[in-house]
């Protein structure tokens, strides 16, 4: 049998990981500043990680949703406590896309309404409604688009507000825009959309799916403003390349038994990833590595000439150029060994490192970003 053929693909192959370094099996060595899409937050292969994985593997990897698994409940104790979100419930399932489809049903069961705004350049995953609220024509079949969907341009509160109203069952926006070419809602745009949200009963859902997990260098990007979402969306990061993702739920939001459901979601495997991730994360005070770095690194790349922008928060960074960044990522890769990572905006260039980067590390990619910017820029 073939495999579907929908990923192009870099002729590496690499057989281990290590921090921030992916290996091939002739020992080379590759800087992954991209963390395979915002997905490696604690670093390739972290020792505790492998050790909770595999101690668990090793007694139950999994049962149904039917009986008691407390490592649930540590995790959403876990998470309410690093995220701040301590008085919300957790449904725990498997990927982005599942979450926020998840979200945006449960805002429906709430309100009973249909009406979804999202914004230009969104991006939520491929599945049913999901797909429906991303901006990009390419990835939708017909059969995506019989769903009430509006796109309102981003940061825009003229025509949020002019849209808003009491037939909206939820807005949904990502914490930053990440597939769109890192793009940060104003405070006071955010904060518009917590308040027209709460004034018609609609749900505020953050999806917080790539930029969540300490990468802006807060839990979630959005409480940079100290907003507080109806709904946020979690995945990526949450299990450091294990399969896992959850929405965190208002405790108005009311469960019944069979409301929502999954066969895999919050198996022990995903839930022993998840909890390791959220340990290390705090033990080795990640966050604060994100921002730190995060703000060492954008500061460095706004002083390189040939850059048109930075835009950015913690290690969720989008470097534009005046021209395609294609030449660029690939040069970078094959020159210099590092990952980075694209946008649909084709002049961006995404960097997703995993949180454990040091600077002495940022040093190095930026000596090899300069070499590459004067070898496309001649
Ligand atoms: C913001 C955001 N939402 C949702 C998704 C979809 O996640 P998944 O690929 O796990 O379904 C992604 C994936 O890139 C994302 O960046």
């Amino acid at each position: 049998m073939k495999l579907f053929d929908v990923y192009p693909l870099f002729d590496i192959t690499p057989v281990k990981g290590d921090g921030i370094y992916l290996y091939d099996g002739a020992g080379n060595r590759y800087m992954d500043l991209y963390g395979g899409h915002a997905v490696i937050s604690i670093g390739h292969s972290h020792p505790h990680y492998i050790q909770q994985l595999t101690e668990q593997a090793g007694k139950i990897g999994f049962y149904s949703n039917s009986v008691k698994n407390p490592m649930q409940q540590e995790l959403a104790d876990k998470l309410g406590e690093i995220s701040g979100y301590n008085d919300y419930q957790l449904f725990l399932c498997n990927s982005g896309a599942e979450a926020n489809e998840n979200a945006l049903k449960l805002a429906s069961f709430h309100n009973g309404r249909n009406k979804i705004i999202a914004f230009e350049k969104s991006f939520h995953g491929r599945t049913s409604l999901a797909v429906a609220a991303t901006d990009d024509a390419r990835l939708k079949a017909i059969v995506n688009n019989s769903h009430d969907i509006i796109f309102l341009p981003f940061n825009d509160p003229n025509a949020f507000a002019a849209a808003m109203g009491s037939d909206v069952c939820a807005v949904i926006i990502e914490g930053i825009q990440g597939v769109g070419g890192v793009n940060i809602p104003d405070a006071a745009f955010l904060q518009l959309l917590r308040s027209e949200c709460t004034k018609h009963g609609a749900a505020l859902i953050l999806d917080e799916i790539q930029s969540g997990y300490g990468r802006s260098g807060y839990f979630f990007a959005h409480q940079y403003v100290g907003i507080t979402a109806d709904l946020v969306t979690v995945a990526k990061g949450m299990g450091n390349g294990f399969p896992i993702a959850a929405v965190l739920i208002s405790p108005d939001f009311k469960a019944t038994y069979g409301l929502l459901g999954t066969t895999f979601g919050g198996n022990y495997l995903a839930c022993a990833a998840g909890i390791a991730v959220l340990d290390v994360l705090k033990a080795e005070s990640l966050i604060d590595n994100a921002k730190e770095l995060g703000q060492y690194l954008i500061g460095k790349l706004q002083t390189i000439e040939g850059i048109k922008e930075v835009r950015g928060m913690g290690l969720m960074i989008g470097i534009e150029l005046y021209s395609a960044a294609d030449t660029l990522r690939g040069d970078l890769l094959t020159t210099h060994h590092i990952f980075t990572g694209s946008a649909s905006n084709k002049n961006v260039l995404r960097i997703l490192p995993p949180l454990t980067i040091t600077k002495d590390e940022i040093d190095i990619f930026l000596t090899a970003l300069q070499s590459s910017l004067n070898k496309v820029l001649l």
